[in-house]
């Protein structure tokens, strides 16, 4: 399984130290949130903090575009170190060609559907797909509940995959804990982002080595 911790629990205070700490654990990608308050009701963070987790970071970058018109920025984050670039069926008219724009650019794609979604939105377009992220809480904020309705997700999307001969990978943001990582893992998912489990917790290092046990 690959783990992703979310850079947006961690303290911006401290972003570089946060950063190191995630180099030197066993987690595999940073997941870096993209937050523009309009399509969701947050703001995070924007480019020039997407540079500097870049510069001091080991990890594959995984950016979540949770904006409004991402296909404006798809090729300012590529520049600042986004490997895997996920944008949201929900803000993308032309879905088709974002992911022509992100792989023209170099990088993995990814679509990220809110929960009340349905799987079946991504018919026409899972053969063209790197990742589907499917998000387990309502997209804007750490620390959310997760939505169990997610399990069902995932093995349709299992589904849709094979039967589409789809090398889409399953990630699933939102809520993730101890407790019910290894039944996504085994429901179907292969990348499991963490926030708040992680940065919340006394020992990170100790958290993400766990995490990845599941
Ligand atoms: C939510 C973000 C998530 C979030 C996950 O909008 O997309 O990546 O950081 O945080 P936790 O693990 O705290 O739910
Ligand atoms: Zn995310």
């Amino acid at each position: 399984m690959i783990l992703a911790p979310s850079i947006l629990a961690a303290d911006f205070a401290n972003l570089q130290n946060e950063v190191f700490m995630l180099n030197a654990s066993q987690a595999d990608w940073v997941h870096v949130d993209i937050m523009d308050g309009v399509f969701v009701p947050n703001i995070s963070f924007g480019i020039p903090v997407c540079e500097a987790i870049n510069r001091h970071s080991t990890k594959l970058l995984d950016v979540h575009l949770m904006i409004v018109q991402p296909e404006k920025y798809l090729e300012a984050f590529q520049k600042v170190g986004a490997k895997i670039l996920t944008v949201h069926y929900e803000a993308c008219p032309h879905l088709h060609r974002s992911i022509q724009q992100i792989k023209d650019l170099g990088c993995l794609a990814g679509v990220a559907l809110n929960p009340h979604t349905p799987i079946s939105v991504l018919e026409d377009i899972i053969a063209d797909l790197d990742m589907v992220c499917l998000m387990s809480v309502n997209p804007g904020f750490g620390g959310q509940k997760f939505i169990a309705k997610t399990y069902d997700k995932i093995r349709k999307l299992k589904t849709l995959i094979s039967e589409n001969n789809s090398s889409a990978k399953i990630e699933i943001d939102g809520g993730v804990n101890l407790e019910n990582a290894p039944k996504l893992l085994q429901a179907g998912a292969d990348i499991l982002v963490a926030g708040s489990v992680v940065f919340g917790a006394k020992n990170p290092m100790e958290m993400i080595a766990n995490l990845k046990k599941a």
